[in-house]
């Protein structure tokens, strides 16, 4: 079957780890607790658009320690991983997150094969296949050929730099890719360095580069901004919160199952509120991944 979405960025390890106190330098520590998860930008959309039924395509890049039982649990939920690619003599993209009894946090980041995208050949096997493309955290250079090849297949993009917009995009290669992208996706921060490198003041400012922003205001729903006017949602109502991590990545995994069911801007809103609803009632990103039959009944009760 054909993709409907083919989405690009970090397919991650998560080691999430907590211990009482940071030690100096020079000494070590027992770390309390240790448990590792499945993320990664691209990897979280993928995975949970393809559980919701949006025929959903990763392009990413792994070294050979990629562990199997990551790559059973994508191919069980049916995402189509021609373009996952393994680059020799890497390890994938890891994440040490430390916190401390006081919730300080030290994290440290590996990103293997990511950060080496642009020395290697453009993967567009999947994208071609694609109604819409999805771009995430990785390389700029790269993407900005992505995007531009996609584009020329009458592709529409999805532009979603997410916390790398603050610190590996600048504003040239930001207006580069927003001019030729069909959405744009930020939380509020994010929009905030958005509006920076476009110069605007406001959200509807950036309309003049890009057709429909689509920004997530965590616990207070989201916000949609088209030149037919503003869509306003509140988030849904989890079970329980315990960890908002990957409630971004899981909106726009709800958001995409919308737009393949042609449903109106507002319920993709709704449908991506409820997707991260699930998200964030367990720990990782990944581990609680809703079917759509229930996130249809979260997205109803939104009202
Ligand atoms: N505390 C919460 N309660 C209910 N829903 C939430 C909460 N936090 C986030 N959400 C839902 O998740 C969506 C995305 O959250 P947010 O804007 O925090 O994204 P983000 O900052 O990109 O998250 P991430 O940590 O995954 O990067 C929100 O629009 C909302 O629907
Ligand atoms: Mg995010």
């Amino acid at each position: 079957m054909k993709p409907f979405l083919c989405v690009y960025g970090h397919t991650n390890l998560d080691y999430i780890m907590s211990l009482k106190h940071f030690p100096e330098l020079n000494t070590s520590v027992n770390i309390q607790e240790k448990k590792r998860y499945f993320g990664g930008t691209g990897a979280n959309v993928a995975t949970m658009a393809a559980s919701l039924g949006v025929p959903t395509a990763l392009c990413s890049y792994v070294g050979p320690d990629f562990p199997e039982e990551f790559r059973s649990l994508m191919a069980e939920k049916r995402v189509d991983l021609r373009d996952l690619v393994t680059v020799e003599d890497q390890e994938s993209a890891t994440v040490w997150i430390i916190s401390d009894e006081e919730h300080n946090q030290i994290a440290y980041v590996h990103q293997g094969p990511m950060a080496k995208m642009e020395s290697m050949p453009l993967r567009l096997d999947a994208a071609r296949e694609s109604q819409r493309v999805h771009i995430m955290t990785g390389r700029p250079p790269y993407y900005l050929e992505v995007i531009k090849a996609c584009r020329q297949l009458g592709k529409v993009i999805g532009f979603d730099p997410s916390q790398e917009i603050h610190n590996v995009w600048n504003a040239d290669m930001f207006n580069e890719a927003l001019s030729m992208s069909g959405m744009l996706f930020a939380n509020e921060n994010e929009l905030r360095t958005a509006l920076r490198y476009a110069g605007k003041k406001k959200a509807e400012d950036l309309l003049e580069q890009v057709p429909i922003v689509v920004n997530t205001l965590g616990a207070k729903g989201s916000v949609i901004y088209t030149k037919g006017g503003m869509i306003d949602v509140p988030a849904a109502k989890a079970g329980a919160i315990v960890d908002t991590t990957g409630a971004g990545d899981a909106f726009r995994a709800g958001f995409y199952a919308g737009l393949y069911r042609e449903r109106s801007l507002r319920d993709c809103a709704k449908l991506g509120a409820a997707t991260s609803s699930f998200v964030i009632e367990k720990r990782g990103s990944l581990t609680n991944i809703p079917s759509w039959d229930r996130v249809e009944e979260r997205a109803k009760a939104i009202g």
